[in-house]
């Protein structure tokens, strides 16, 4: 037996790319089917990600999801850049008047989201199997799936947002010739993480070079850290017993006069590294957002925020399209949010090739990462490429209450790109009522 149903739009994947696009949609008043093929514990336990952009926050905050944000997420005003034995602070929140970034795992993002969704009566199916997506050339595509207690459903769509990841189905279905480029590059080596019951020794976010390879120590609360060490691409997680972790974190983050605290290893992965960025995002009415569309090696933390941005501007162009019948930002849904994009790729690829050390680095490329290094700490208008980068774009924005021409939206996007600081005052003149953007 198929169950045949009907949505606005049906979304694949319960990151958090699709659950925020669930929840921002449902803001504006339009349905969504979010179909995932994993548990429910399991998506809110998947250690990944950790630094938000200040961009990222702050349509958190709008959206409704900042309660616990806002409690427990630690700001911090930059990070720390070490190489050579020399630890460097690096100033964001000066260096870009006002920009921050801030701290908060996402699996307390997917668990804020989820209980949003649940709680307004959300169709959000677990450990679903076999999910499918169709008829994408034509006005009503369609998901089908098998829920947890086996039965088939067939929903019919206005739209399919393909969140699922890069290894979902939603880009392999895109027909023959769809999408026009799919570039990727692959990294030599990964990074070990572990989430550690010690508390974190630094007060920010610490990245460091050194000749075994990169480090990072990050953190989760005050009591819990998450740190990161550079291993081969292909290493086994049965070579590194907790003693090994800790005695080659120790040897690349201790200076003298700083000693990383220890403690049990709550959990430890292997994630390997690569860029890949799919184009264009979209194929008739199947959007991706997220990972399913570009990944980019996790050493500038771009991958959540990019995630966020796009559905962001998903939203407001699925709005604008299924709500008003308005398809002009759903066309421009793709070179929109590429833009973002590749700037973000640029920046995680030149921080990964920097901080880490490829096998068989001779000292010309050593001498050249530790030239950059120097130029960042040491030049304010290099430090300040960082920081603008790092922290963010221009800002997310999104108000359903706002029915706008697409004018006055990318009219704001092209004043925020000349002067992010007055952008704020700006979108009110033009937009009173704020609007749904994604810069
Ligand atoms: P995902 O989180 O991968 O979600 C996709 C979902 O789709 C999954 O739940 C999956 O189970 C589901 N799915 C897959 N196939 C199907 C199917 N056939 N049917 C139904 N559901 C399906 N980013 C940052 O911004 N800041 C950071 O600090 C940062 N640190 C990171 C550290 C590490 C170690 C790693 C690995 C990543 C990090 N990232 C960071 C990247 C970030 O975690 C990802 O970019 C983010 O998870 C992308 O979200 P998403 O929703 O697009 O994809
Ligand atoms: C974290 C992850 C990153 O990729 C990064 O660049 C900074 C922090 C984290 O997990 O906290």
């Amino acid at each position: 037996m198929v169950v045949r149903e009907r949505t606005q739009v049906g979304i694949v994947g319960a990151g958090p790319a699709g659950l925020i696009l669930s929840h921002l949609l449902a803001l504006a008043g339009v349905d969504s089917v979010v179909v995932e093929i994993r548990s429910r514990a399991y998506c809110e336990a998947r250690q990944r990600a950790g630094m938000l952009e200040s961009t990222t926050v702050e349509l958190l905050r709008d959206a409704g999801l900042g309660d616990r944000l806002d409690k427990e997420g630690l700001e911090h005003d930059g990070i720390y850049l070490q190489f050579a034995g020399e630890r460097h602070h690096m100033n964001f929140r000066e260096l870009t008047r006002g920009r921050w970034v801030t701290i908060y795992a996402q699996t307390e993002i997917v668990k804020d989201v989820i209980a949003a969704r649940i709680a307004d009566g959300a169709a959000l199916q677990f450990e679903v199997s076999d999910t499918e997506v169709a008829r994408l050339d034509e006005d009503k595509p369609v998901l089908r799936y098998t829920d947890a207690a086996g039965i088939r459903h067939e929903v019919v769509c206005d739209a399919i947002a393909g969140c699922d990841g890069f290894h979902g189905i939603c880009r392999p279905s895109i027909p023959r010739g769809g999408l026009h480029t799919a570039t990727e590059r692959t990294y030599p080596y990964g990074w070990l993480g572990i989430l550690a019951q010690a508390p974190p020794s630094t007060d920010q976010v610490l990245y460091c070079r050194h000749d075994n390879g990169f480090a990072l120590h990050s953190m989760r609360t005050p009591e819990i850290g998450r740190l990161y060490l550079q291993v081969p691409a292909d290493e086994d997680i049965a070579n590194w017993p907790d003693d090994r972790i800790w005695a080659e974190l120790k040897t690349r983050l201790e200076v003298p006069g700083w000693e990383l605290t220890t403690g049990p290893v709550l959990e430890k992965s292997i994630t390997p590294m690569r860029s890949f960025v799919a184009a264009p995002m979209r194929s008739g009415r199947l959007f991706l957002a997220g990972d399913s569309a570009h990944i980019v090696p996790p050493t500038g933390a771009k991958g959540l925020n990019l995630a966020v941005a796009d559905v962001a501007a998903l939203a407001t162009a699925l709005t604008r399209l299924i709500r008003d019948g308005d398809p002009e930002l759903a066309n421009a849904y793709s070179d929109h949010c590429l833009e973002r994009v590749w700037r973000a790729t640029h920046l995680a690829c030149w921080m990964t090739t920097m901080l880490h050390v490829n096998p068989g680095e001779d000292p010309f490329e050593a001498q050249l990462q530790l030239a950059q290094l120097r130029n960042l700490t040491t030049s304010r208008a290099a430090a300040t490429m960082l920081a603008e980068n790092y922290t963010g774009y221009t800002p997310l924005r999104y108000d359903p209450r706002t029915r706008l021409t697409p004018a006055a939206v990318w009219g704001s996007v092209a004043l925020s790109a000349q002067s992010p600081s007055t952008l704020k005052l700006k979108l009110q003149w033009k937009c009173p009522r704020a609007a749904y953007l994604s810069g």
